[in-house]
C-alpha cells in the first residue's frame, strides 16, 4: 500500500489532469446487492462506477439488469474484507447500508446531526 493510499484504494489527489481536464469521478458501491443505487448514480451522470458484492447471483443478475442499459458500469463478485483493487482506483466509495441507516425515518435525523 502507498503512503497515500488507503485499504479501499481511495484517492486523496483530484481528479483533474495537469491540463484541467475533469476525469469521471470513479465511484465505488461496496455490496450493491441488487440495489438501484448505482443505476440511479449513473443515470444522472457518473458514469465510471465499479460495483461489487459476495453474490454470484446478484451481480450476474445486475449484469443483466445493466449491460446493455448502462455500458461501462462494472460489476465484480468480490468479499469487501479481501477487495483486490490498486491504490487509489477510486475517488468515492458509497456505501448504501450506511445511507440507508441515515435515511431511516425513526433514527435518520438523530444520526445525521453527528456526521
Ligand atoms: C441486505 S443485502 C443489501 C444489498 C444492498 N446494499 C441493498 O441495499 O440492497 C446484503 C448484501 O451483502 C452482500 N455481502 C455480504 N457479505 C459480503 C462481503 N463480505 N463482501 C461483499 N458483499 C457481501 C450479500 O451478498 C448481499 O447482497
Amino acid at each position: 500500500m502507498h503512503s497515500s493510499g488507503t485499504r479501499t484504494g481511495l484517492s486523496s489527489k483530484p481528479r483533474c489532469s495537469p491540463t484541467s481536464q475533469i476525469q469521471p469521478l470513479r465511484i465505488l458501491v461496496p455490496v450493491c446487492g441488487t440495489s438501484h443505487l448505482s443505476e440511479h448514480l449513473y443515470d444522472v451522470g457518473f458514469k465510471a462506477i465499479t460495483n461489487i458484492d459476495l453474490s454470484e447471483i446478484a451481480i450476474s443478475d445486475m449484469l443483466c439488469r445493466n449491460a446493455c442499459q448502462r455500458p461501462g458500469m462494472k460489476w465484480q463478485v468480490m468479499d469487501i474484507t479481501t477487495m483486490q483493487f490498486e491504490d487509489e482506483s477510486f475517488d468515492v466509495v458509497v456505501d448504501k447500508g450506511g445511507l440507508d441507516a441515515l435515511m431511516e425515518p425513526e433514527f435518520g435525523p438523530k444520526m445525521a446531526i453527528n456526521i
